[in-house]
């Protein structure tokens, strides 16, 4: 019988620090639930020399090696992020017969298949709560405690900075503003693309679809628009429509096909998502059981996360001790296609500038009567130095003829702008 669980980590960043951290302020609690003490044993990090947020600080590395072919080493917990070098250690650690435990999101989203197929291979576990929404449970939820459920739809808010800088823009800040200060903050890197162009959200959301839906996603089949374009009178004119604008993350499937994007989205004031403020993440999963269930928390952060990160490492020690493997493996069971391009139906909200003159509105509503679009609403604005600032909400519209329509818009001598369109989620 094992005494005690020795663990590798690779990377002594903000998630590392915090299992370090965590391990050793509950450890006592830790090795109870575990049925065994756990120790870091060692550190891969780049700089010996960066000073460490961390009381007892493990021995420190810069070899790789020296963690993935220690026999000692049961798990290794990869917290480097990034692809590379952090797919080959990882797939290393599996052919040495060591569990992993892993909170990078890139890596699941991209190369799961593989990854899931080398813990097989080894008889080891892959272990990924931490990955998507910091730390709030979803992943073993989705496995475990729903899965009696077929589910039918996945959204939410996955990501810290941009429901951060939304929240922001509630108060009339520029997408500028609101993003310099989220940086002040430490919630967006120096580079913010990923979060801000909605590909973090995209990975994490491919990572869920996977799971409800037992299909492989990757973060290339997910279509997404990010937040980039959005002004803050988006969101005064959807709070004066009964809505907040916040990035979603939405997977549902549809007649057998899957339906998977990201992008902002008018969500009804009352819904519990829209409450959900700041670098806070809710994930909401609908099962035709058990109806919508939301999962709200802290979506990222040093301990929020390594607490997810200890979760897993309690259920690789529980399987060490039985003898067996986790019931965390590979759920693609099957192969599903993804539905057409341009025929989900979406409601949209768009803002246009038009030019202030007899005709415009009627020649405006005649371009989406033409695509077959429906509109609920039509409502002008406000007069601006050019023109009439106008805002539309269509009835549910395929994608491809709503982008027809606004082609349309596009070609006329009155039309002054055409901002970005956002999808509309349930009714105000
Ligand atoms: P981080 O603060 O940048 O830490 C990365 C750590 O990895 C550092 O200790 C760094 O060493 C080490 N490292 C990076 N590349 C290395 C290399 N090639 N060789 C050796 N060491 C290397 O990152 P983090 O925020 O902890 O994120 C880690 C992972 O967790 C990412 O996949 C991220 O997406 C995921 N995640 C993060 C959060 C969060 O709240 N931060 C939440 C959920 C998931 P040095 O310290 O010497 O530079
Ligand atoms: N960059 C992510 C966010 C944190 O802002 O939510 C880690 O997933």
């Amino acid at each position: 019988m094992k005494d005690r669980l020795a663990i590798g980590l690779l990377g002594l960043g903000t998630v590392g620090s915090g299992v370090a951290e965590l391990i050793s302020r509950n450890g006592k609690h830790i090795a109870e639930r575990a049925g065994m003490p756990m120790v870091v044993k060692k550190a891969l990090v780049r700089d010996l020399a960066r000073p460490r947020n961390v009381g007892e600080c493990p021995p420190l590395t810069t070899d790789p090696e020296s963690i993935l072919a220690d026999p000692e080493i049961d798990v290794v917990v990869e917290v480097l992020g990034g692809e590379e070098p952090a797919l080959s250690y990882i797939l290393a650690a599996l052919r040495a017969q060591k569990h992993v435990v892993t909170a990078n999101k890139e890596l699941l989203a991209k190369h799961g298949k593989e990854l899931f197929a080398a813990a097989k291979e080894n008889g080891v576990d892959l272990y990924f709560e931490a990955s998507v929404g910091g730390g709030i449970p979803i992943i073993r939820p989705l496995k475990d405690c729903l899965a009696g459920n077929t589910i039918e739809k996945v959204y939410g808010i996955v990501n810290g900075t941009t429901n951060y800088i939304l929240t922001r823009m509630e108060n009339g800040h520029s997408y500028e503003e609101a993003l310099a200060e989220a940086q002040r903050q430490g919630y967006a890197e120096a580079d913010p693309y990923a979060d801000v162009s909605g590909l973090d959200a995209a990975r994490k959301i491919a990572i869920l679809a996977s799971i409800a839906f037992g299909a492989r996603v990757t973060e290339d089949d997910v279509a997404r628009t990010g937040i980039e374009r959005l002004s803050p009178l988006d969101l005064a004119y959807a709070h004066e429509l009964g809505y907040k604008v916040k990035l979603l993350a939405v997977a549902q499937e549809l007649d057998g096909a899957l339906d998977v994007r990201v992008q902002p989205a008018l969500v009804p004031e009352h819904h519990p998502l829209a409450s959900v403020s700041g670098v806070l993440n809710a994930i909401v999963v609908r099962g035709n059981a058990v109806g919508e269930v939301m999962f709200h928390g802290h979506g990222a952060g040093r301990l929020p996360t390594a607490s997810a990160v200890c979760g897993d490492l309690i259920e690789v020690a529980h399987n060490i001790r039985q003898g067996v493997r986790g019931r965390n493996g590979c759920t693609c069971f099957h192969h599903k296609p993804f539905y057409p391009a341009g025929q989900v139906k979406i409601r949209y909200f768009l803002r246009l500038e038009l030019a202030d003159e007899p005709g415009v509105l009627a020649k405006v509503a005649a371009a989406f009567g033409q695509e077959k679009v429906s509109l609920a609403a039509v409502i002008q604005k406000r007069l601006t130095e050019h023109g009439a600032e106008v805002v539309l909400v269509t009835h549910p519209a395929a994608t491809r003829q709503f982008a027809g329509a606004v082609a349309a818009l596009k070609a006329f001598p009155e039309t002054l702008a055409i901002h970005q369109p956002l999808a509309v989620e349930g009714e105000a």
